[in-house]
């Protein structure tokens, strides 16, 4: 997508084999981009969230692969390579299917061929991300268009959570892909954007991206939807994934479990955007399987913002020593889910929907 007219993907390599990233951390304030040299480096760079969003936690770890390979192909820095990555955030299942991916494609391999391979097979993880976000917008695109339909023309209203566009992925975003298609398609469309706290990647993230290609769009404070949908204000909620199970469980950002359930009491469609390296084929129960990252106490109890001379500040906004839990993700169960919206189309958020979707990859 574009930053001031420009292209970007949120990730790249450079003519001179360096990857550079968008460090996420700064924006709306300050656009940084800055190399990841090693490592150590795209460990970081996953645990601190200078990137972050489940599909570009994965194209991420893929590049971090490669730079390793490039020192040391061998297959014990392979090994912990995989472990150095694995361990920087738990929930986002893109993180182990992208090594287990590279790990699978370097292995048979002699180790004088692992570096060119491993630069191969990363570059195409994100060009695959770039093109599976392209078709979850059309099929996306499909539900929006027979909702403005419906309303003889009028304004669709699509409430989203967090930050699931291009910053989240190499490009296009999986919730907002749709978004960007209905605009190109000329239809009328609003967004109501969730802060999220407690890191604001609707405040700092969606908003930014949204307001910089022009769509139609409202901050609100994360409570605010439920009361948006009583009213009639809210047409359908798209909202990305970090895990969704085989049998329809979404994993996504805290607060998207109370966002379903104010849509099912209010008869809105919820539907989630899923491009498949997030399917988790080994877990049937959301609730009890999967591991929800805590984070530290601090985001809670601080917010990042700017100050009146642009300086990008953190401040206090609870008294000192207040003690905080930080569940960064919950569990939306699959029966508050419409349909899921992946690359090979619409399906019903259950094992046999995705089962007929994807009967290459089902297991047992
Ligand atoms: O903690 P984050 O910012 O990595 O969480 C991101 C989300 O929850 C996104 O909604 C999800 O990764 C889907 S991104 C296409």
């Amino acid at each position: 997508m574009k930053i001031d007219g420009k292209p970007y993907r949120s990730i790249w390599r450079e003519a001179s084999g360096e990857v550079r990233i968008i460090d996420q951390r700064w924006l709306p304030h300050e656009l940084r981009i800055v190399p990841l040299r090693d490592r150590a480096e795209f460990a970081a760079a996953i645990r601190d969230m200078w990137v972050r969003g489940a599909p570009l936690i994965g194209a991420t770890a893929a590049y971090g692969v490669a730079v390793q390979m490039q020192g040391d192909a061998s297959d014990a820095s392979l090994r912990e390579t995989w472990e150095v990555l694995h361990e920087t955030r738990p929930t986002a299942i893109n993180l182990k299917w992208a090594l287990d991916e590279m790990t699978r494609h370097l292995a048979p391999l002699p180790v004088t061929e692992r570096p060119a391979a491993a630069w191969a097979r990363a570059a195409e993880i994100a060009d695959e991300d770039v093109e599976i976000n392209r078709r979850i917008g059309e099929h996306g695109l499909a539900i929006i268009r027979e909702i403005a339909a419906r309303k003889g023309g009028g304004r669709v209203n699509i409430l989203t959570h967090c930050n699931a566009g291009w910053p989240a992925t190499v490009d296009w975003g999986t919730a907002t892909s749709p978004i960007y298609h209905a605009v190109e398609a000329g239809i009328d469309v609003h967004v109501f954007v969730d802060e999220t706290r407690p890191r604001n990647q609707g405040a700092q993230l969606t908003a930014w991206e949204l307001n910089s290609h022009g769509v139609s769009h409202d901050l609100i404070v994360d409570n605010a939807g439920g009361h948006l949908m009583q009213h009639g204000e809210v047409d359908m909620v798209i909202v990305g994934t970090d895990r969704t199970t085989a049998n329809g469980d979404v994993c996504n950002k805290i607060g998207t479990y109370l966002k379903a359930l104010a849509a099912k009491a209010n008869g809105v469609p919820f539907y989630v955007a899923l491009p498949s390296p997030t399917i988790d084929w080994t877990v049937k129960d959301g609730v009890k399987e999967i591991p929800i990252e805590e984070r530290a106490g601090s985001e809670v109890t601080h917010v990042q913002g700017r100050d009146a001379a642009g300086r990008v500040i953190c401040v206090q906004i609870s008294p000192d020593g207040t003690p905080a839990r930080n569940p960064a993700f919950d569990v939306t169960p699959a029966h508050l889910v419409t349909g899921l919206i992946t690359e090979r189309g619409i399906c019903t958020a259950s094992s046999e929907g995705l089962a007929a979707m994807f009967p290459d990859r089902v297991r047992g």
